[in-house]
């Protein structure tokens, strides 16, 4: 069977984990929510109050970890964490712990370890760049802070959580710019990587533009 690996990237709420899982569930093939991981190590790390800035006890938390992520869980030392990485006080300082060198390194290995020789739909912010930078499908989905903030708004309000639409844009921008200013892999659309602004676009929409050009190419359904 044919190998098939897509690599999607973006910043917060573009719609990548969302859109990644339906085109993986459509071809059959394996998803993985590398954002998941980097959540997984800043909820262990916040959990040991570990100080972020510490690159030596970072080193340490990810040399030991034991992580386990499925399409519907994560796992971390034999706990089931697969809620509490969504917690806002990880999503505030995930971009702080995913800047660190190391733990980076340690997390690529494991994201291609996982790849191995299987077909994959991956997202996250360096997956074409540098997780999959062979990945012969690879998209960067983009839209306004403003769009991003107001879907991430209605997820937090489905949990009872309420912030008002500017805090949340403010949120999302300082998160973009960690995550685009940081000197480890940050988050750039590859040279390669189709750009798809998915502002004015349903779910449904931005899965059937990957879709077509997927199959366009002649990729077959596993
Ligand atoms: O779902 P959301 O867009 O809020 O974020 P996520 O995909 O869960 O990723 C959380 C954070 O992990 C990002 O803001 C990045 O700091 C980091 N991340 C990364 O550095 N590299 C990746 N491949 C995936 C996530
Ligand atoms: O993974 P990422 O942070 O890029 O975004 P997501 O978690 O897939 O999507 C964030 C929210 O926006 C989800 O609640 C999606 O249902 C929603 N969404 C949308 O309303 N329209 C889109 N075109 C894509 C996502």
């Amino acid at each position: 069977m044919q190998i098939i690996q897509i690599a999607i990237d973006g910043p917060a709420g573009s719609g990548k984990s969302t859109v990644a899982k339906i085109v993986a569930q459509n071809l059959r093939i394996t998803y993985l929510d590398t954002g998941a991981m980097y959540r997984a190590v800043t909820y262990e790390a916040l959990n040991n109050h570990i100080d972020l800035d510490d690159s030596t006890a970072l080193r340490r938390l990810v040399d030991e970890i034991d992580l386990k992520i499925t399409l519907e869980s994560v796992n971390i030392n034999g706990k089931d964490c697969t809620e509490a990485i969504r917690m806002p006080e990880v999503t505030q300082n995930v971009s702080y712990v995913a800047k660190d060198a190391y733990v980076r390194k340690k997390m690529v290995a494991l994201q291609q370890k996982i790849a191995g020789d299987q077909s994959v739909v991956m997202d996250g912010r360096d997956i074409a760049t540098h997780v999959l930078p062979k990945a012969p499908y690879k998209y960067f989905l983009v839209a306004t802070p403003k769009e991003r903030a107001k879907r991430r708004l209605l997820e937090l309000e489905a949990k009872g959580i309420h912030i008002t639409l500017e805090e949340m844009i403010a949120e999302i921008e300082a998160r973009d710019k960690i995550d685009q200013e940081r000197a480890t892999a940050p988050l750039v659309q590859a040279k390669d990587a189709k750009l798809i602004d998915t502002t004015a676009l349903t779910i449904d929409d931005v899965v059937q533009l990957i879709l077509a050009d997927v199959l366009k190419a002649g990729v077959k359904r596993h």
